[in-house]
């Protein structure tokens, strides 16, 4: 097993241990990062960007659990007010550097912006986390062609969304 390897696994340790037997919660990050992790690979991110993306995608929705508690509900800008201090103390005894760390930490909280996307590893991890997001809360068509055309923008993640959702071709 490589290093990076060592540390996803670690990381989804933590985080299925972190989720205190929520099985909706584990079941929805493990399909998160199996997609990012894909995506990803097949769009040739350096080894870097790939740990960075890979890592964000296990962890992207740690601050669920304190907001359903704290505000009984997980909109986009209480995760992003609570995530930064879960995602410090989460991935402190994490063994990458600390530019690696506040990256990841910068994408978990502000996966739900969809404006500013300012590098590959975050376009990716809003793919991932749609192609999810669109079946778990039963997404319309519309919806879903609306956000093909206007998040997804790699070529791997627009085809995994119009072959799982049997969207038509996009035009040329
Ligand atoms: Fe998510």
């Amino acid at each position: 097993m490589t290093e990076i390897q060592k540390n996803i696994n670690n990381v989804l340790t933590k985080m299925i241990v972190y989720s205190d037997g929520n099985k909706h919660d584990i079941a929805h990050f493990l399909k998160v990062y199996s997609y990012a992790r894909m995506i990803g690979e097949m769009e040739n991110l350096t080894e870097r960007q790939q740990e960075t993306l890979e890592i964000a995608a296990v962890i992207h929705d740690i601050a669920c659990p304190v907001c359903r508690e704290k505000y009984g509900d997980t909109n986009g800008s209480n995760q992003e007010k609570e995530s930064p201090e879960l995602v410090e103390n989460f991935l402190k005894d994490v063994e990458i550097d600390t530019e690696m760390k506040s990256r990841i930490n910068y994408l978990v909280s502000h996966h739900h912006t969809y404006t500013n996307v300012d590098g590959i590893d975050y376009r990716i991890l809003l793919e991932a986390d749609f192609l999810v997001n669109a079946d778990e809360s039963e997404m319309s068509e519309a919806a879903i062609l609306t956000a093909r055309e206007r998040v997804f923008k790699t070529n791997t993640g627009k085809k995994l969304l119009t072959s799982i959702y049997k969207l038509p071709a996009e035009e040329a």
